[in-house]
């Protein structure tokens, strides 16, 4: 692995030992805290859009691993406006061990690893979210056990979440079902593509429009905000086109009994998700959320430690 910038780049067994190296790294933080194994090196940080969850998780990891991270907001960089993604990639290059970029365009981040010298992370970008997708399938390894043949049901917007959340759960042989609006399904070449890895793993890709027959009898049941950062002038447009795609309680009695519901947050209660669900006891969000940490780790000792 030279860099992460989407889930699809990854096999199977890489991301296996990704959710084996997250699970040493926090038990090891557990127990008294991590090796500096990165003592000395700098992670640059580049958002062109907000964060919490990323930029923490990242920051807060890079400490317990010894080294430091560097944040570089919006206004600071202005990726391809104050100057060319090329030269910025470039120039980080010089001074820091690993660039971790959350950008619009996929096209930046990509062409942030074809220009930079040291590995590229990618944050999010329009079109994936890798960081997460991982982490997700980290915790469901620790709730579930065996990730092959399990069920999960993503329920709302075709977006970057669900886009790597694809390629992910094909990789390792999950069955993912898709329920979104009609015309807001994520991309058919993502569908295409994880279609057919699912047929060499085993897993399956299902599309459905109803939400109810697709989170019948599923292990878990994701969703996100349906309007993704960049679209937040469409969001009134959206509200009641999305509405049957509520994760509620109703949709939640629908799944198994023990069915986990994860959110990759930030959550827009009483819109995606209802406050009953997203802190009733199936839900596992704060346990997403901790774990990009972990993960992330992870990501960050495979591509920048000795
Ligand atoms: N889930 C996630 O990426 O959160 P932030 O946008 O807060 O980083
Ligand atoms: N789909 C959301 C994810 C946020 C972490 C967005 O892009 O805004």
């Amino acid at each position: 692995m030279e860099h992460l910038i989407s889930v699809e780049d990854l096999t199977s067994y890489e991301i296996r030992q990704l959710l084996k190296l997250a699970s040493d790294l926090k038990d090891e933080w557990r127990s008294g805290g991590n090796k500096p194994v990165l003592a000395g090196r700098t992670l640059g940080m580049v958002f062109q859009k907000p964060s919490l969850r990323t930029r923490v998780s990242f920051e807060v990891g890079m400490l317990h691993l010894g080294g430091r991270a560097l944040y570089l907001s919006p206004q600071e960089i202005q990726l391809g406006q104050r100057e060319s993604v090329a030269d910025v990639a470039r120039v980080l290059g010089r001074y820091v061990d690993g660039i971790m970029a959350r950008v619009f365009g996929h096209a930046d981040v990509q062409a942030l690893a074809t220009y930079s010298s040291v590995p590229v992370i990618n944050g999010l970008s329009d079109y994936v979210h890798p960081c997460q997708a991982l982490s997700d399938l980290f915790t469901l390894h620790e709730k579930r056990g065996e990730l092959e043949g399990l069920t999960l049901t993503y329920v709302g917007d075709g977006n970057n979440v669900v886009h790597s959340l694809l390629f992910a759960a094909s990789k390792v042989g999950m069955e993912i079902r898709v329920s979104t609006p009609p015309g807001y399904e994520p991309d058919d070449q993502v569908v295409s593509k994880a279609t057919e890895t699912a047929h060499e793993t085993g897993g399956r890709v299902v599309m459905d429009a109803d939400p109810q027959s697709s989170v019948s009898g599923a292990d878990v049941i994701y969703t996100d905000a349906w309007a993704s950062m960049g679209q937040e002038d469409e969001r009134e447009r959206r509200l009641p086109i999305f509405n049957p795609y509520q994760v509620n309680a109703h949709l939640v009695a629908l799944a198994k009994p023990d069915a986990v519901v994860m959110h990759c947050l930030p959550a827009h209660r009483g819109e995606e998700i209802t406050d009953e669900v997203i802190d009733g006891p199936q839900s596992v969000i704060l346990d997403q959320a901790e774990n990009r940490m972990h993960l992330q780790k992870a990501v960050l000792v495979s591509l920048m430690a000795d």
